[in-house]
Order: structure tokens, then C-alpha cells, then sequence
């Protein structure tokens, strides 16, 4: 039970503990019969561009929140990356495909079920969809019913993003509110979920017997897994016989996320595997998760030096495979927030302007120097995905 019991998720799978079943079967009816958030159209010319060999910028919030979802919230999250592309573009000469963590990023796995408070111990926060970050008995319930506020939420952003040139994507966490929004295509008979053009499976729920892979299979969206430290060739091998058994161009991205001191020897294992086996498949670089410090205060963070060493070892790993480096994964916020640190954490500077709810997240300046940093790691490349761009255009 939610609120009494503590056990706010089941967690082998990540999915919630919701207190009352009427209510669930309820809530996942109202979800099944709106209106699709993304058309399948839309959802098919993504994975047309990421069929190409454009570049691949994905970030965005760890979570958005209800309280941030405003027009002037989404119109600096929308500039942010869409500056972060231009540089990118304009750098290294290749073409860029912008996917937001936006519209609809309201669910998060967590390590620990329950977070401890001066002596109090509550159900963590599992993202607005679930339940409310304020630490009090009555905010931390599950609700079901968040999640057709994080539907009508979603919808809202969409509106404020219509125009913008944006796709979007969110972790494919809650089972609950994913399978609803999942629809046959009358003309093609292929499922779709509609919640958002891009779905990716966690770090923490990539199990190939689990439900979230086996959702993942089913629909025709294009696809992210993220591959932590933990993961094996073997593994990766599986996901991609899962996932993408017909090595389609477009359909399957692997987002490492191994930590800056191990990357380059994962990725590089990884990489000389999918070489080995021919396969197609994206390779993106989340230089975030591997390297989240805590800071004397106690406050989460990530020092920008170490993103950026990881966002190295990621390219060379590329450069030294010859494997195409086909994006980068980030978490982002469009406000000067204080959550990531320079060089050294400084709890007096972390407690300035903190405001996530969950991971921390580079503020715009942090950002676009990292966009740079890429534009420039990318420049190795330009010769070869300009010869591509050619070769592809005369399929
Ligand atoms: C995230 O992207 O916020 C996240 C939880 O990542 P991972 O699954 O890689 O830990
Ligand atoms: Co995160």
C-alpha cells in the first residue's frame, strides 16, 4: 500500500504500488480512450531521421515537474536545445536531430524505495505521474490518477512546443500508463504508443525478461536502451536481437552511460562487438548518470570536467572502432540553475538556485559549452558522414 505500507513500487519492475485496482482499471480506461498525444506520422518521420546519419541531441529534464510546465519553462528548454544543435551543426557540419526528455518525462525508477528524513521515512519520489516530490505523508501516495494529469500535462507542453522543430521522448517506465496510449495503425497494422515519438528503457529495467523490453518489442516507435557499467557484449547482443532483429536503420539506440573512468574500455568492447556483428544501431554517449558525486552537504551533482571526460572517452572510443558517433544524451535545464558544478562541488554555489526534483542538471552556460566541446569531437568525423550523406542519398 502506498502511503501506509511504504512499498510505494514492486521493485523488480519499477511499477507502483497503487493503493486501490478500481481505481488504476479507471485511470488506464480515461488514458485508452484520449486523443494520441503524438500521430504515428510523426512518429514515423523520427525514426526516418534517425535512419539517417544526422546526429542524435537528446536532453532534457531528469523530471519535469506539473509546477515547471509553463510557456516560458518550455520556450527556454526549447531555445537551449535548439542552440545546442545549431552549434553542433554549424561545428561539425552535420545535421542534427533534436529529441527533447519533454512532453511527458514524469516517471522515475529510484534506487531506494523509501527516503529517510530527519527520522521520517516516506515512499521516494517516483516522478508528478505517480506521486508529488513534497516530503509529507499525503503528497508521496501513489495516485493513479497522476497519470492522466501527466497525460493532459504532456498535452499541454505539445502545444507550447507545436512549431519548434522538437521531438519528444520519455523514459517507457510506467507500464500503466504506456500500454493505454498503445494503438494499431489502420494503415500499416503496426502498434504505436502515442505518448511520445521516442521511448527509452532504463538503465535499471533493461532485464530481458522483464516487461519493459517486452513492451519495447512490441511497438513500432523508435527505441533507446540505456547500457550502464553492469551490461556485457553478451547483453547488448541480446537487447539488439530483441529489439531490432532485422538490424533496421532508425529503430534501436544503445545510450552508454558507464561512468567517465571505465568508458572508453566498455564502449570500445561494446563498439568492436556491433562492428564484429555488422549491426546498425545508434550508439549515444549519456555522460550524466555514470558520474552523479555527492556533495559534502549531501546534495547530488556532477562536476562538468567529468561529463566532459566521459563525453571523450565516448569519441574515442568511436574514433578508435570506426563506428559513427550517433548522439549524445543529457540532462538540461533551460533556467540558470546551480546543480552541476565546474571543477570543484561548492556546496555554497550548489545551494544558489537547486531546484530539481531529481538528477542534477547543466544549467545553459554548462550546456553549450559541452555542445562545443562535441561540435568539435565531431569535426574527426566530417569527412567520413559527409561521404555518407552522399552514399545514402543515392540508395
Ligand atoms: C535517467 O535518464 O534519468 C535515468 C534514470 O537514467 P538511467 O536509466 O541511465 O539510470
Ligand atoms: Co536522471
Amino acid at each position: 500500500m502506498g502511503l501506509v505500507g511504504l512499498s510505494t513500487t514492486n521493485e523488480r519492475d519499477h511499477q507502483p504500488d497503487w493503493p486501490v485496482e478500481s481505481e488504476v482499471r479507471r485511470a488506464r480506461a480515461a488514458l485508452a480512450r484520449s486523443a494520441p498525444l503524438v500521430p504515428a506520422s510523426d512518429i514515423r518521420l523520427l525514426r526516418a531521421r534517425l535512419a539517417e546519419p544526422a546526429f542524435l541531441l537528446h536532453a532534457g529534464d531528469c523530471a519535469e515537474t506539473f509546477r515547471d510546465n509553463t510557456r516560458q519553462s518550455v520556450a527556454n528548454r526549447v531555445s537551449l536545445l535548439r542552440g545546442i544543435s545549431d552549434a553542433i551543426e554549424l561545428k561539425s557540419g552535420r545535421s542534427v536531430v533534436t529529441v527533447g526528455r519533454i512532453a511527458g518525462q514524469y516517471a522515475k525508477p529510484r534506487s531506494a524505495p523509501v527516503e529517510q528524513r530527519a527520522g521520517l521515512a516516506l515512499p521516494s519520489y517516483f516522478g508528478d505521474a505517480v506521486n508529488d516530490a513534497d516530503f509529507s505523508p499525503g503528497k508521496r501516495a501513489a495516485d493513479p490518477w497522476n497519470m492522466v494529469r501527466a497525460h493532459e500535462q504532456s498535452r499541454k507542453t505539445l502545444t507550447y512546443l507545436s512549431d519548434s522543430g522538437v521531438f519528444t521522448s520519455h523514459e517507457a517506465l510506467l507500464l500503466d500508463y504506456e500500454q493505454p496510449q498503445t494503438r494499431r495503425s489502420a494503415d500499416e497494422g503496426r502498434l504505436y504508443d502515442h505518448s511520445a515519438h521516442l521511448l527509452w528503457i532504463g538503465e535499471r529495467t533493461r532485464s530481458l525478461t522483464g516487461p519493459h523490453v517486452a513492451f519495447a518489442a512490441e511497438i513500432a516507435n523508435p527505441i533507446a536502451v540505456k547500457i550502464g557499467p553492469g551490461a556485457t557484449p553478451a547483453d547488448l547482443m541480446a537487447l539488439h536481437a530483441v529489439l531490432n532483429p532485422d538490424n533496421i536503420p532508425g529503430r534501436l539506440a544503445f545510450i552508454f552511460r558507464m561512468g567517465r573512468r571505465r568508458a572508453y574500455d566498455l564502449v570500445y568492447a561494446m563498439l568492436s562487438r556491433m562492428v564484429a556483428e555488422g549491426w546498425v544501431d545508434r550508439v549515444v554517449c549519456d555522460p550524466m548518470h555514470g558520474n552523479t558525486v555527492v556533495s559534502p552537504a549531501g546534495v547530488k551533482t556532477r562536476v562538468v570536467g567529468d561529463i566532459e571526460s566521459e563525453l571523450r572517452a565516448f569519441f574515442g572510443a568511436c574514433n578508435d572502432t570506426g563506428v559513427v558517433p550517433g548522439g549524445i544524451h543529457l540532462e538540461v535545464s533551460g533556467d540558470d540553475v546551480s546543480e552541476c558544478v565546474a571543477t570543484q562541488v561548492n556546496d555554497t554555489y550548489l545551494a544558489t538556485n537547486y531546484r530539481s526534483v531529481c538528477d542534477p542538471r547543466l544549467n545553459p552556460v554548462q550546456a553549450a559549452y559541452l555542445g562545443q566541446v562535441v561540435g568539435e569531437l565531431l569535426v574527426p568525423h566530417r569527412e567520413f558522414s559527409a561521404w555518407l550523406e552522399v552514399a545514402m542519398s543515392h540508395r
